[in-house]
């Protein structure tokens, strides 16, 4: 197995390999738990799942028993906002997973004001749900995860969380100040969504099959995140083994984007969102 750039994940101490899995499709596919084995096999050790992703926590579930234990690092999230609504989720996601504790459990798509006025109500919130499992030994580390900016900087500013997860890519490049600040924080930082979400990615694979792809590709798209110093690890989503390899040979030729070569995938990824 080829040497595996890790990064630490903030302030948790973990120290990830900077391609993980994000295993949200995984399970709407024939080769989903051979995807997943493959993924650690071939040294993945942080994969990312949810409550509310169909399937998902069964799939890791199942994988963690097949494997006899669990050799990786296991994120979750709840869609709660209460605490009690939160604790629930916890237990139910280690009874399915079938493990004591999980790594990470995060609180899923905080994209609203409300959301996050909610969920961080120091008493009836879900992020008070998560600190008293975390007291009971339960979840090791408490994240989040947005698709807003300006809940990100709240976020950040908060300084409540151990690690936040974004989207961020060449098609998404308006968070990189705040994963600055988010890493000047020792705020663990997952990328969700780095190579552009499924519907461009099976459009780029048509034009990578028929000769016609130009820059914007998953490999340089996923080059282009892990440039970015202060993120700790990108989850590209998979449903297939070959996938997960090509991602994992990614990383094992890395070296950073230039910094030209990034505003010109920017600009290529703006020219593939108009057509
Ligand atoms: N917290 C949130 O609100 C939230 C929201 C969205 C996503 N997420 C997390 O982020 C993860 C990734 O997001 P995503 O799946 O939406 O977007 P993504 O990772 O940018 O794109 C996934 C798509 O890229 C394809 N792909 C991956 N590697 C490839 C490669 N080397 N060559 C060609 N195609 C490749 C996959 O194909 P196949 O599936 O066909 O293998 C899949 O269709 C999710 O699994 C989830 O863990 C979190």
């Amino acid at each position: 197995m080829p040497d595996l750039q890790t990064r630490r994940l903030g302030r948790t101490g973990l120290e990830v390999v900077a391609v993980g899995l994000g295993a949200m499709d995984t399970p709407h596919s024939p080769e989903a738990t051979a995807t997943v084995h493959a993924a650690i096999d071939g040294g993945i050790n942080f994969i990312d799942t949810a409550r509310d992703y169909a399937g998902s926590e069964y799939l890791l579930g199942q994988v963690i028993r097949e494997r006899g234990g669990l050799d990786f690092h296991v994120a979750t999230k709840t869609f709660a906002r209460s605490a009690d609504g939160a604790q629930r989720d916890v237990d139910r996601s280690l009874s399915i997973l079938g493990v004591e504790a999980v790594d990470l459990y995060q609180l899923h798509d905080v994209s609203t004001l409300d959301a996050w006025e909610r969920s961080i109500d120091e008493e009836h919130g879900a992020l008070a749900g998560l600190r008293i499992a975390q007291v009971r030994g339960l979840v090791r580390y408490i994240g989040v995860s947005t698709h807003n900016l300006e809940v990100l900087r709240l976020i950040v500013e908060s300084d409540a969380f151990d690690a936040v997860m974004v989207d961020y890519s060449a098609f998404a490049p308006e968070p990189v100040a705040l994963i600055e600040a988010a890493h000047a924080r020792d705020i663990g930082v997952i990328v969700m969504r780095p190579v552009g979400g499924s519907g461009r990615t099976s459009v780029m694979r048509g034009q990578l099959d028929r000769g016609e792809a130009g820059p914007l590709t998953p490999a340089n798209l996923l080059r282009y995140v892990l440039s970015h110093p202060g993120v700790s690890v990108a989850i590209p989503g998979a449903r297939y083994p070959s996938r997960v390899r090509e991602n994992l040979d990614t990383l094992a030729g890395f070296a950073p984007m230039p910094a030209e070569e990034q505003r010109a995938l920017e600009i290529a990824a703006r020219a593939f969102d108009a057509l």
